[in-house]
């Protein structure tokens, strides 16, 4: 149980340091939440200030979402061997991402999640995270529509989950709980989406290359 809670905790308190808004108010001194999507995350960074500023944002949210991964496992072998260190390193994951989206230190206003989740499920399952990016990448680049791509690659990632586990896991943990995992990040991801799906059913969603920003 305390493996669970500092696992939980220290995820969130990592989750909650949002590199958007970070970056954009020291280097920039902008909120990002007041500019372009409106959204805390590497794509608004990217089309606000520009590709330097994105980059290091990208890595902070990656990063991030590594450490509380790697933190959770940490706690779960040290207080709790043997209790599926999987499923703490799954529980910080979905922690860490709350932390991302909600964030602690800035009003709980903040991003969509793909970053910080990128980062915790590289953490988690490397093979996985590898070919949704593959997926993500290739959309972007017949689409330019980041958030369809985002949207995308968090609904195959518990289908990814699922066929992984159960074709190649090593008996350490059931598929279908990990599934179950995944299936929460990837919710979250899309709830998150909302208003970006509201756009794309509209036809009015933010391609790169184009000129024209969208409203919030
Ligand atoms: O990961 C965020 C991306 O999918 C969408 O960002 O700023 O276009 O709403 P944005």
């Amino acid at each position: 149980f305390l493996a669970a809670v500092l696992s939980a905790l220290c995820a969130y308190l990592l989750g909650s340091l949002n590199f958007a808004i970070i970056v954009s108010r020291l280097f920039f001194h902008k909120d990002i939440r007041q500019f372009g999507s409106g959204n805390a995350g590497m794509t608004n960074i990217l089309r606000t200030f520009g590709k330097g500023a994105a980059a290091g944002v990208l890595c902070g949210d990656v990063l991030k979402g590594t450490c509380a991964v790697l933190l959770g496992k940490l706690f779960f072998s040290l207080l709790a061997p043997g209790a599926g260190v999987i499923y703490g390193a799954y529980l910080a994951a979905i922690a860490a991402v709350l932390g991302h989206l909600f964030p602690l230190y800035f009003g709980f206003k903040g991003g969509k999640g793909i970053s910080v989740a990128t980062g915790a499920v590289l953490a988690i399952e490397p093979p996985i995270i590898l070919a949704l990016v593959v997926v993500f990448l290739a959309m972007v680049i017949c689409t330019r529509i980041v958030s369809l791509s985002s949207i995308t690659v968090a609904a195959l990632y518990p289908v990814f989950t699922f066929v992984y586990f159960t074709f190649w896991g090593d008996g350490s943990s059931l598929p279908w709980v990990n599934t179950l995992f995944a299936a929460v990040i990837g919710a979250l991801i899309i709830y998150m989406h909302r208003a970006n799906i509201q756009r794309l059913r509209n036809g009015t969603e933010y391609k790169f290359g184009q000129k024209k920003e969208n409203e919030k």
